[in-house]
């Protein structure tokens, strides 16, 4: 089978380039549609109010996502952070989540209204076997709600780190928090979980 890596990376626009910063975005989506022979760009989201790209993205190769990252980087004025990412599914099937819910998600999400979050789960006073447990209750929660059509979303988890990036269509916001709420790992550990979000747009 053939290695397939996945990343994540958070492309910011430095203040030099502020003044052009469209014609910079569009510099990277042009180079990004350049790199098809290095990888496969899974999605791509602009910031909403911020001057970054998100780019999620398939490579062969580490050698091949530095191809890419230089490309990018001749488009301007640019910071560039990279994560190795798994994709939530991979992580479900690490904690033994059933076949049924763990295969590769057939919904796609809408252009509007779309959320990133991150979510970076600590684990004082909790033994790893307890934390696994609760990741597990999690990912059966959470990939049972998207099955049944209640989420959209994708996800994805750091690659050894105990972090999540969650892309996900939130019409109503303030619903989305009680989702949130309600969810098996907030109501475990809920004061050890950190969480950052944006708003983000397909940048096309
Ligand atoms: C990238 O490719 C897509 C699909 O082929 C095309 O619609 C889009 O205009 C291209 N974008 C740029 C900036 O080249
Ligand atoms: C998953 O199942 C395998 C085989 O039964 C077991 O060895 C492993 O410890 C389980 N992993 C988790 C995280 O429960
Ligand atoms: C850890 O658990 C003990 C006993 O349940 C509790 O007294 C203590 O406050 C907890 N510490 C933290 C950091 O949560």
């Amino acid at each position: 089978m053939a290695v397939s890596l996945l990343y994540f990376l958070l492309v910011t626009i430095l203040p030099q380039n502020y003044p052009n910063e469209p014609a910079v975005v569009t510099k990277i989506a042009t180079a990004l549609n350049d790199s098809t022979a290095d990888g496969n760009v899974l999605f791509k989201f602009t910031v909403a109010g911020e001057a970054s790209v998100i780019v999620i993205v398939r490579v062969r190769s580490n050698a091949a996502l530095d191809r890419i990252t230089s490309r990018l980087r001749c488009t301007g004025y640019l910071e560039i952070r990279s994560q190795p990412i798994i994709t939530y599914e991979s992580h479900a099937r690490n904690l033994n989540v059933s076949a049924d819910l763990t295969g590769p998600y057939e919904g796609t999400l809408q252009p509007e209204n779309i959320y990133w979050f991150n979510l970076r789960v600590d684990y004082n006073n909790k033994t790893t076997e307890e934390l696994l447990d609760i990741w597990k209750t999690e990912a059966e929660s959470f990939l049972g709600s998207r099955k049944s059509g209640s989420v959209r979303a994708v996800a994805f988890k750091n690659l050894g780190e105990r972090e999540v990036q969650l892309f996900i269509n939130a019409p109503q916001p303030d619903q989305f928090d009680l989702l949130l709420f309600n969810t098996p790992i907030v109501q475990a550990i809920g004061s050890d979980i950190r969480a950052m979000s944006k708003g983000v747009l397909f940048l096309n």
